[in-house]
């Protein structure tokens, strides 16, 4: 909420050392559409000192957006900036701000969001572990480039699930070390990169916290309440350990191959499933190891829920040995 006009809004979040020069930035093509803006893949000329020029991801706001709208996305660069760099995250490189639309510069993800990833590359013939998951609920990728190129051939095996599972988790240790609560942590919101290294993204948003944004089917008809932990989708109570549990949530799309949750259940029907002790199944490649580190994140209570530090050491644990 603000008394002011968009410019004194941008003016007051105004940081000489984060603006880039419009001259030498390029908007290219979309690459993604929120509620509120647009992404597109760019190129940024001097922007990383190792390279000439650099692919990057530029998010805008609509035309007419408000200045509500305008400071989410100045907040979203402010809370980038200040959670700093970490491999497993989507980095901050720079915003424009004064001379025209407000745009933020983050590092480019090539093969775009994990869950359509991992759909993508779900091996022939997999059996679901959800329920009646029907193929046209499948990627939507009205704006999103499939890249063909350079992964086709490396199928992924449980070893490679188990990695993405691991490096979530460490930039979420990161991020929480950073006193930063995602509150929508999913597979759909996080990219994969080069090399399939996967990078937290919007964790920098201003999150709607209404009902009509957790209840509000997604093009898919995945419900973002399906993420949420009890004390979140009844109380509103976000916190680290509300994270813990939606990680459990995007753990379980990992090993599914990108399987939607609770597939049987109906949005408003939620809280009572999970109050009557009702939990997901292990997926038929799960290795129990792995399984037993989702289930401990589907306590009632809060406190018996594990940290980002402690999954990261029995994931670690499981993939190099004892440590
Ligand atoms: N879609 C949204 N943000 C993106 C990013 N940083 N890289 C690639 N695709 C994206």
């Amino acid at each position: 909420a603000t008394d002011g006009t968009i410019s004194t809004i941008i003016s007051s979040y105004y940081d000489d050392q984060c603006e880039f020069s419009r001259e030498n930035l390029t908007v290219g093509h979309l690459i993604g559409k929120g509620a509120f803006g647009f992404v597109y893949q760019g190129t940024a000329k001097g922007i990383n000192s190792k390279e000439k020029v650099t692919t990057v991801a530029i998010k805008t706001v609509r035309d007419d957006a408000t200045p509500d709208e305008v400071e989410n996305l100045l907040k979203e660069l402010s809370v980038m900036k200040m959670v700093g760099k970490h491999i497993n995250i989507i980095s901050f490189l720079g915003c424009c701000t004064k001379g025209g639309q407000v745009m933020l510069i983050v590092e480019y993800a090539k093969y775009g969001n994990l869950r359509d990833y991992l759909r993508r590359k779900r091996p022939p013939g997999h059996v679901l572990s959800g329920l009646y998951e029907t193929p046209s609920d499948t990627d939507n990728n009205e704006h999103q480039t499939i890249i063909h190129d350079d992964d086709y051939i490396r199928s992924l095996t449980n070893i490679d699930l188990i990695l993405f599972c691991l490096q979530v988790a460490s930039g979420m240790e990161y991020l929480h070390s950073k006193k930063c609560i995602h509150r929508d942590l999913a597979a759909r919101n996080v990219l994969l990169a080069e090399t399939r290294i996967c990078k937290i993204a919007d964790f920098g948003l201003a999150r709607d916290l209404t009902q009509t944004y957790y209840y509000r089917k997604q093009t898919d008809g995945r419900v973002p309440v399906k993420w949420m932990s009890p004390e979140a989708l009844f109380d509103r109570k976000f916190s680290k350990k509300s994270d813990v549990w939606s990680y459990s949530i995007l753990a379980w799309e990992i090993m599914t191959y990108g399987g939607t949750p609770y597939t049987s259940v109906a949005a408003e029907n939620m809280f009572d499933y999970l109050r009557d002790g009702n939990r997901m199944s292990q997926p038929i490649n799960c290795p129990n190891e792995i399984f037993q580190i989702i289930e401990s994140c589907w306590s009632f209570k809060e406190s018996l829920r594990p940290t980002f530090t402690q999954m990261c050491d029995n994931l670690r644990h499981y993939l190099y040995g004892s440590s």
